[in-house]
């Protein structure tokens, strides 16, 4: 919940900023008050009269509208706030905030600011990935601003890729986690969920029978806390958690890049159920029944193992790493061996036989291995595991 929290939302000039209109009504739906700036971008896309009515308060504009200062000046209206939003953050707000640039309202509002500042990029994808573009998110990142998003997928210019602004709901849980002041704030933490395809063709893969539904708790327990989460997903059913940065992969080796990229982090969590094997020569195109019936033969490679790499890293290793041993057989004794072998600093070991419905259900019954040795959590919901599992990480890291 959100309420008495004054946000001031600068709504850049991209098509995103449509969603921000949306995000006007989902924060005030959560008790929050918005004040709206626009830029001369932003107009472009979104009538100040809209954004008015939707926020129940005037629309700042421009920097020397004397009526304004009049009443409120730039610097109080910069300060009023607990919290300032940009969203959609373009490349071009984004380069003027990392290099201190003061020559329009926005621009000057997230000069003077002295509460915190929570950016949602938006833009095309090679604009986000271009150097430039990542040299600013680093700055602003050091500097302590926020970022939700973005998210990959096809944009609206026809492209795909990261570069979509963060959906509202998200931008929502953002703002919570950021106005929190959780255990975790200021804390890092990936988060590795779902299954992994493995590509036998381009039309059939192999896969598990993982939803992702404990991931994603894990990491929405995680951001209520307020960490910043790294989510690295397989293709899942359970939905998407909220406030993280979204990174989907398909294989293995798509997941074991995508982690490496995430580094450094405090504190990693691997609850995806990661693919041993993937086909050692995937097919380029559709294998074909042949005739006479002779069957094809797969044959496989052993996939990274991702949780092992980190555990084991030599500089730069997250101080808690934190895996899970999905198991049919002697379950406490295999995962005690495997934590001893992966070298994570913990394990939640889970029995995974069909008969316990676990995997692809809502419940879970853990036992976290340490050092200290075996701890049996109670049978509970996967929600109730990731926020015990979620307190214990920010009691670790203090
Ligand atoms: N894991 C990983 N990379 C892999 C395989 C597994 O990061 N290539 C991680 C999982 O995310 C999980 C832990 O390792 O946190 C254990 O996964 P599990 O499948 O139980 O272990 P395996 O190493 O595959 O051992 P086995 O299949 O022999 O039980």
């Amino acid at each position: 919940m959100l309420a008495g929290r004054r946000i001031l939302l600068i709504i850049g000039g991209g098509i995103a900023g449509y969603k921000s209109l949306d995000l006007i009504r989902k924060l005030k739906e959560q008790g929050a008050s918005v004040v709206p700036v626009l830029t001369r971008g932003g107009e472009e896309f979104v009538t100040p009269l809209s954004a008015a009515a939707l926020a129940g308060h005037k629309v700042y504009r421009d920097l020397f509208d004397l009526t304004d200062e009049a009443e409120m000046g730039h610097i109080e209206l910069s300060r009023s706030a607990d919290l300032i939003v940009v969203a959609p953050a373009t490349a071009d707000l984004m380069a003027k905030m990392a290099s201190g640039l003061a020559n329009d309202l926005a621009s000057t509002l997230l000069l003077a600011t002295d509460k915190r500042v929570l950016v949602a990029p938006a833009m095309n994808v090679r604009m986000w990935q271009h150097p430039a573009t990542q040299r600013n998110v680093a700055l602003l990142g050091d500097d302590g601003v926020l970022f939700v998003g973005p998210d990959s997928g096809s944009m609206a210019c026809g492209e795909f890729g990261p570069g979509r602004m963060a959906e509202p709901l998200a931008i929502v849980a953002a703002v919570e986690a950021a106005l929190a002041n959780g255990p975790m704030r200021g804390r890092r933490v990936l988060v590795t969920s779902g299954p992994t395809h493995e590509p036998i063709d381009p039309v059939r893969y192999i896969a598990n029978r993982s939803s992702g539904a404990q991931g994603a708790a894990i990491a929405s327990a995680l951001v209520a806390l307020g960490a910043e989460v790294v989510f690295v997903t397989g293709p899942a059913e359970a939905p998407m958690p909220l406030g993280v940065e979204l990174v989907r992969i398909e294989t293995a080796q798509q997941m074991a890049n995508a982690v490496a990229a995430a580094l450094p982090v405090d504190a990693a969590v691997f609850a995806a159920a990661v693919a041993d094997w993937r086909v050692a020569s995937a097919s380029g195109s559709k294998i074909k029944k042949q005739a006479g019936g002779a069957l094809p033969v797969l044959e496989f490679a052993e996939n990274p193992d991702i949780l092992a790499t980190v555990a084991q890293m030599q500089s730069g290793r997250p101080r808690l790493v934190v895996g899970f041993a999905a198991e049919t057989d002697d379950v406490i004794a295999n995962a005690t061996a495997k934590r001893k072998r992966k070298q994570c600093d913990w394990i939640l070991a889970n029995d995974v036989n069909p008969a316990t419905g676990i995997m692809g259900g809502s419940e879970n019954a853990v036992t976290l291995i340490s050092q200290d040795g075996a701890d049996s959590w109670p049978r509970m919901g996967k929600d109730a595991v990731a926020a015990k599992l979620a307190a214990k990480i920010a009691e670790a890291l203090k």
